[in-house]
């Protein structure tokens, strides 16, 4: 293949690469995005395998049967095991990246442009720390690795110092790449930092970091574009870096939260519930009543959560959507950006179980519903759902943006106790007249609700 031929389908894979993002926005063009993905990664690879400067084939396609075997059980994970199998992606690609830019280094000094120098620096520093922090990331997520974030006087100082020497070293080599001794520090350091990084954030943080070390992948990828004059990887980082800041910024912001408490907050931790004064009274429900209360709706916003993922009960949901449907009832869902554990958590649920994308309604457009809607049944969300962010300033999760349920005309919840959710805070909702709590197990009071609407009401 001829260089301009390689360059041309660079330039559609790049296409590919763009609008598979944009197709990935939406749940009805996401599959589309995905395939978009898919078949420019596969010009990309087969393009680059033509490259002139390609010496040993074999150790390719050695790494490519190990990737392979890797990559294929990696990929059949648990939905929920999707955080922290995608911070591993990220650790093999931040560590390719760091090993090439050291075999770069040391093939060309001393002849190595200033430029060059400043794109392989930032390509190893990047690449090192995303390393090891997406290792910690994925350890934490696994529980593999303790929780809890680990903190003491002055982390940030140390922290940041050690960076802070890595950068200086990385900026005296630019200007002398013959000192090449200096070369182990900026990888070192790098990969020291990446681990102190993520000690002191929770494990519930994790999904913010790994979406940030996904940016940090794609910068480092892109660097790594420059030192190896390949246009294609700058293009593909340089989305990469983007589209992963531009979701840690998004998830922030759902969160009430800036990027720096995410960083240096230790948040995440599971606070013990607040000791109350007085105490305070709920309303629960039976699975009868519940579906009762459904069956003589007219409209439902069903808001699935964190819960619905644990109890798998995204099934359950689809056959009860169907059949509160058949009965005449509008049956919608509310689909909140940070619910779950994950970005897109409850949308990737939710089209596990075919549940038609027009019923889902984003944030900003379910909030001004809820007052017209006859009863809200919230599946295991909590936070995301907790009215106290709106009117309790001394609450953790005050200024969060949230589902605002408590504006229909019932709401019912679905949880197996008063137990708080990852905030760690009480949900004042539970305490309202108009709530009904529906304590189980999301499946298991789903099927009872199916059970007696199929038996008891209207069957
Ligand atoms: P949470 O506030 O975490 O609450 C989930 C609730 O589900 C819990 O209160 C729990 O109560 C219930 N639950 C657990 N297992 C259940 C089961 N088998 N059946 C029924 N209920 C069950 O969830 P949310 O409302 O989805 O909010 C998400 C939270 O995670 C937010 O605070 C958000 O900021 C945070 N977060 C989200 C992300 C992303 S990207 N989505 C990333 C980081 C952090 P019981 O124990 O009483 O059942």
């Amino acid at each position: 293949m001829t260089e301009q031929l390689i360059q041309l389908v660079y330039i559609v894979a790049a296409a590919l690469f763009i609008l598979s993002l944009r197709w990935l926005s939406a749940p009805s063009t996401a599959r589309r995005g995905v395939l978009a993905g898919e078949a420019g990664m596969l010009l990309a690879i087969a393009a680059t395998l033509f490259n002139h400067q390609i010496v040993a084939y074999h150790w390719i396609f050695i790494a490519f049967a190990v990737g392979a075997a890797i990559g294929v059980p990696l990929g059949l994970v648990q939905m929920t095991a999707v955080p922290q199998r995608t911070a591993l992606s990220h650790a093999f690609g931040a560590f390719a990246v760091t090993l090439v830019g050291t075999a770069e280094f040391y093939l060309d000094t001393p002849d190595i442009s200033r430029f060059m120098m400043l794109a392989l620096t930032m390509e190893v520093i990047l690449g090192g720390l995303t390393f090891t922090g997406s290792l910690m990331a994925a350890g934490k997520l696994q529980e593999v690795l303790p929780q809890r974030p680990i903190t003491y006087k002055g982390q940030n100082v140390v922290n940041l110092s050690l960076l802070g020497v890595a950068v200086a070293v990385g900026a005296y080599l630019i200007f002398h790449p013959g000192s090449s001794y200096l070369f182990p520090i900026i990888i070192l350091i790098p990969l020291v930092f990446g681990v102190l990084m993520v000690i002191p954030i929770g494990g519930a943080d994790m999904p913010t970091v790994i979406s940030l070390l996904n940016s940090y992948a794609g910068l480092s990828a892109a660097m790594m574009g420059f030192v190896l004059d390949n246009k294609l990887l700058i293009v593909a980082g340089a989305l990469d870096g983007s589209s992963g800041f531009i979701l840690s910024v998004i998830m922030c912001r759902a969160m009430n939260r800036s990027f720096t408490n995410v960083l240096f907050g230790a948040f995440g931790q599971v606070q013990p519930p607040q000791a109350r004064t007085e105490e305070r009274i709920t309303r629960s429900a039976s699975a009868e009543d519940a579906a009762s209360i459904l069956d003589s709706a007219g409209s439902v916003i069903i808001v699935p959560g964190y819960g619905m993922a644990v109890a798998q009960a995204q099934h359950r949901v689809r056959e009860l959507y169907d059949v509160l449907t058949k009965r005449g009832v509008n049956v919608r869902f509310a689909i909140h950006p940070v619910a779950g554990r994950m970005p897109g958590h409850m949308n990737v649920l939710l089209a596990e179980a075919d549940i038609p994308y027009d019923k889902l309604l984003d944030m900003e457009e379910a909030n001004p519903e809820f007052p017209q809607t006859d009863v809200a049944l919230v599946i295991g969300a909590n936070d995301v759902t907790n009215p106290a962010a709106r009117t309790d300033r001394g609450s953790p999760i005050y200024g969060m943006p949230i589902l605002e349920v408590d504006k229909a005309r019932t709401v019912m919840v679905i949880k197996r106790s008063l137990s708080p959710g990852f905030a760690g805070v009480d949900n004042d909702l539970y305490y309202l007249d108009k709530t009904l709590m529906l304590f189980g197990d999301a499946k298991a009071f789903v099927g009872s609700i199916m059970r007696e609407l199929s038996h008891g009401h209207g069957a």
